[in-house]
């Protein structure tokens, strides 16, 4: 089986562990650990009826529900099968600007998009263990993913703010800031209405557990998402998670419940990984981590495999970062322990 490019291989995991994939503990999807919340699998019990039928083309009431969720009409959200497919439709407005800047180390569903439809990409090196960062000031197309992944590193509002007068396309992939509470979140979606210019993209599927059921969804000017969907293959969303995604965006108590998980357990998880020798990770504001490593992480990921069936997510298909880091996910606290203990045990610092 080929090396994964993507986090959250659990059949290959376990075929280099020698066991099951359940019995594998998974660090390298930053998937929230709570799952997702508990009345979802009686409301898709409840609601199989609709698999009979095409779904809404439309999907007035979906967007309908996350326009009311970030205070828009529903003409400035487009829904897709995860963040990923609605990639492909980004990619593809960013490849008519001519130069598109991406910055990296970047997740490698941003190359894919761009290169399918050839965009000429230049690509800008986040220097993100500095602590100021300057963004280049001007240019065609922007692409970043903010919270960043996979470094975890924040840009504030403001300095993306002062681009969207001088950037002909700002493209930000804010797939992960529900993961920061509403007093910490640094999210572009209020200046939306100032700026056509500007295109958001959102995933539910890892906030609320949903890998493997998908959706995603784009906030921008009518005009842009009237675009995406011309492009745009009909019923992409299946009705059962058209008929979920509103319930979900209104369940404050798991938004809450998150929140206070992430407060609580991501500092001692990274105090722990920070004290182990030979490791260094990075300041994140998200639920993963990225870990500098004195031990290659290829063979650090098989050990962690063989030793303790924990996988980790190796940055191999990361160009700028190759075999000298890993990332992980935050999880529960015995979990994280677990992670710890196993670093700890396998002697990661030279001699
Ligand atoms: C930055 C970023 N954007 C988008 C995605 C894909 O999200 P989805 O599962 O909604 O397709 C990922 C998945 O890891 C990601 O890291």
């Amino acid at each position: 089986m080929d090396q994964p490019h993507h986090g959250g291989d659990r059949l290959w995991a376990a075929q280099v562990a020698g066991c099951e994939p359940e019995a594998i503990l998974d660090f390298s999807a930053n998937i929230n650990p709570l799952g997702a919340p508990a009345w979802v699998k009686d409301f898709l019990r409840q609601n199989l009826h609709l698999i009979t039928h095409y779904p809404d083309p439309h999907y007035r009431q979906l967007r309908q529900e996350i326009g009311a969720f970030h205070h828009l009409e529903p003409a400035w959200v487009w829904v897709g099968n995860g963040a990923a497919h609605l990639l492909t439709w980004l990619g593809r407005d960013l490849a008519t600007t001519g130069t598109v800047t991406l910055v990296t180390p970047a997740f490698g569903d941003h190359w894919r998009a761009l290169k399918a439809f050839g965009a000429h990409i230049q690509t800008w090196g986040l220097p993100w263990a500095q602590k100021e960062i300057t963004l280049p000031q001007s240019g065609g197309g922007l692409l970043l993913s903010n919270p960043h992944n996979p470094t975890g590193y924040l840009f504030p509002k403001d300095q993306l703010h002062a681009l969207l007068n001088t950037w002909e396309l700002v493209v930000i992939d804010e797939s992960f800031m529900d993961f920061l509470p509403p007093q910490r979140e640094q999210s572009l979606i209020s200046l939306l209405p100032e700026f056509p210019n500007l295109v958001i993209l959102r995933s539910l599927t890892k906030f609320y557990g949903l890998a493997g059921l998908r959706l995603g969804y784009v906030l921008a000017h009518p005009e842009k998402i009237r675009q995406y969907r011309q492009w745009d293959a009909p019923w992409s969303v299946n009705g059962l998670v058209a008929a979920l995604g509103g319930q979900l965006l209104r369940d404050r108590e798991f938004q809450q419940r998150t929140w206070e998980w992430l407060t609580v357990h991501y500092p001692p998880f990274y105090q722990g990984l920070a004290v182990i020798p030979g490791l260094a990770p990075y300041p994140s504001a998200a639920n993963f981590i990225l870990v500098k490593t004195a031990l290659p992480a290829p063979e650090l990921q098989r050990r962690l495999l063989v030793n303790h069936r924990i996988l980790i997510r190796d940055t191999l298909s990361y160009p700028e970062l190759g075999a000298g880091y890993f990332r992980v996910a935050v999880r529960l606290a015995g979990e994280n322990q677990r992670l710890l203990n196993a670093l700890g045990s396998e002697g990661i610092a030279p001699e």
